[in-house]
């Protein structure tokens, strides 16, 4: 008998609780921190250099053991976090950060029953926390122009679920021609979400969010202008999020020595009713902001850029050859982002 023989449904909370059976996925971490996932099969034997670890070991057993290998090395077991999971999970495109991740499902008020619309679906990593914050009465459209990367991602939403989530639709295809309306979110984490803002203003409902993940400042500046010049939508907002570790040990309390710099900005706009004009905005914009900067001087921090401007910037991203050999540009923007 195995998992999906005994709970109902892959989502379910029964998923994720209750003694270690047949099928479930464990992490076994080593004293130095090393994580290994094993799949629990009667009979069956975990091999390290450090000697073996029975899976009959863990069968029956509640989570948070330790168990100890032949060669006397104590692993911790637990079911793999989200987390855990899709740092860990095969990957296509590089995924979403848990940190963004987790900015994005609470900033694009991703909400349990939520119809959301995704683009580009990647590895799935972002896909698992939708999926999760929307439930299985929710509705997740996740468009992939790559096949390849689109098996990538189902088999990582199955795996992470335990099957396929009755939520979730993938389209291998262009998100710029979808035919979806009154979706309540869309997510863009793609190299020119600019692109399909047609789209998204067609599909989003009135007070609908899109959300926008992007790696660079040329593309944040150019999503940004390219929101605000749209008539649909209020204001944009756009920000980034650092995480540092800490090292916490007696009196050495410090931060961590190593940290991911950077992985994206995020972008937020609400979508107006049908024909309303968006407000005037009341503060001014920076003197020289809207004008193209001089060759010598530097931007402000912080100020908007005109289209001129915006697109000379975004210049720097190769745009001709977006529609020219995507695999190419993605891969180089891929680049920018931690792997
Ligand atoms: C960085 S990856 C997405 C990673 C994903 N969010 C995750 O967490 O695993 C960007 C993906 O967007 C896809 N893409 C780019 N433009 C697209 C478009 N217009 N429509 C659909 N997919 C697109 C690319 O093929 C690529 O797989």
């Amino acid at each position: 008998m195995t998992n999906s023989d005994l709970r109902p449904g892959p989502t379910g909370a029964a998923h994720r609780r209750g003694l270690f059976t047949k099928g479930d996925r464990v992490q076994l971490t080593d004293p130095k921190g090393r994580k290994h996932t094993v799949v629990l099969e009667p009979g069956k034997q975990f091999h390290t250099h450090r000697g073996a670890v029975e899976h009959d070991a863990l069968l029956g057993q509640p989570e948070g053991i330790v168990v100890t290998s032949t060669g006397g090395t104590d692993y911790l077991a637990l079911r793999p976090l989200l987390v855990d999971f899709v740092l860990s999970m095969p990957r296509g495109a590089t995924v979403v950060y848990p940190k963004d991740a987790g900015q994005i499902v609470t900033y694009a008020d991703i909400f349990p029953g939520a119809r959301v619309l995704e683009a580009g679906v990647g590895s799935g990593a972002l896909s698992c926390s939708l999926l999760r914050t929307i439930g299985d009465a929710g509705r997740l459209i996740s468009y992939e122009r790559r096949e390849d990367f689109a098996a990538i991602a189902a088999r990582n939403i199955e795996t992470f679920f335990g099957g396929p989530h009755p939520a979730h639709t993938i389209i291998v295809g262009d998100l710029a021609e979808t035919t979806e309306r009154d979706v309540d979110r869309v997510i863009l984490d793609m190299l020119a979400p600019w692109d399909v803002v047609d789209a998204v203003s067609a599909a989003l409902v009135p007070g609908g969010v899109v959300c926008a993940y992007v790696a660079t400042t040329t593309q944040l500046s150019r999503v940004v202008e390219t929101l605000r010049g749209h008539g649909t939508f209020a204001e944009p907002a756009a920000w980034e999020t650092m995480m540092r570790d800490w090292h916490v040990e007696g009196l050495a309390v410090r931060p961590g020595h190593r940290m991911v710099g950077h992985t994206g900005f995020l972008v937020t706009a609400r979508r107006l009713a049908d024909g309303v004009t968006p407000p005037v905005r009341r503060r001014r914009p920076a003197k020289g902001a809207l004008a193209e900067p001089a060759a010598t001087a530097p931007a402000e921090a912080g100020a908007p850029l005109a289209e001129p401007a915006a697109t000379a910037l975004a210049g720097a991203v190769p745009e001709p050859a977006v529609d020219a050999v995507p695999e190419a540009v993605d891969a180089a923007l891929e680049a920018t982002r931690e792997s």
